[in-house]
């Protein structure tokens, strides 16, 4: 998988403050926001955009404005929820599409269990949003079910990744000739025996929206 690690020192402060065990829910809800709007910029380097030229009060201008199909934007429920604000700030044209899974704990496999997306996504560029690449059974199942919609085009972006997250994704779509990309704010160093990203963040959605 193409990984892009942004190297820039806001992105480096604003995680810091959301790793830090002190912040509170609504500082975790407002700094996760900003850094997914700095992410976005990034992950946003290829959007499609068409040519076209407009009147300044002076002359003809040329520029470019963004192509249709407009963006998708797919945040994975529930924690993905609170990376949305922040990339449709950016792109406030894209539609959004939802996705909720959940790990089966019989199979550990993840499963889909909400779905609200358009069911041909051929042409679509899609920009799937969920915090924490920990394990990768999740964003591969994510990705998977909209390849199966016909996508061609996915960027995922994470606020953490651990290596064992990457590794599952590479596995899962080598040689799928469906290249997947992610943009992410740290690469960490491992799991954890639970599954957590060590020494990631926590649980991103309790400190998004509590222990419910
Ligand atoms: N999901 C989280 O919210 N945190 C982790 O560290 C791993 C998965």
């Amino acid at each position: 998988m193409e990984t892009l690690v942004v190297d820039h020192p806001l992105v480096a402060h604003k995680l810091t403050a959301l790793r830090d065990v002190r912040t509170d829910s609504p500082t975790f809800r407002r700094l996760a926001d900003e850094l997914v709007t700095l992410l976005a910029y990034e992950a946003t380097r290829d959007v499609r955009v068409i040519d076209q030229t407009v009147d300044t009060p002076l002359a003809p201008a040329h520029g470019v404005r963004l192509a249709r199909p407009a963006p998708l934007v797919v945040p994975i429920l529930r924690a993905g929820l609170g990376m949305l604000d922040g990339m449709t700030r950016l792109l406030p044209t894209a539609e959004v599409g939802f996705l909720g899974m959940i790990r089966d704990e019989s199979t550990l496999k993840a499963q889909t269990y909400a779905t609200r997306l358009p069911e041909d996504l051929s042409g679509r560029q899609c920009y799937v949003l969920d915090p924490m690449l920990a394990t990768g059974g999740t964003l591969a199942a994510a990705v998977q079910f909209l390849f199966d919609r016909g996508a061609d085009d996915v960027t995922a972006i994470c606020l953490l990744a651990a290596p064992e997250g990457i590794a599952h994704m590479d596995d899962a779509f080598k040689g799928s000739g469906r290249p997947v990309r992610l943009v992410t704010a740290a690469l960490d160093e491992r799991l954890n025996e639970q599954g957590y990203i060590m020494p990631g963040l926590g649980d991103a959605g309790d400190r998004l929206y509590g222990v419910v």
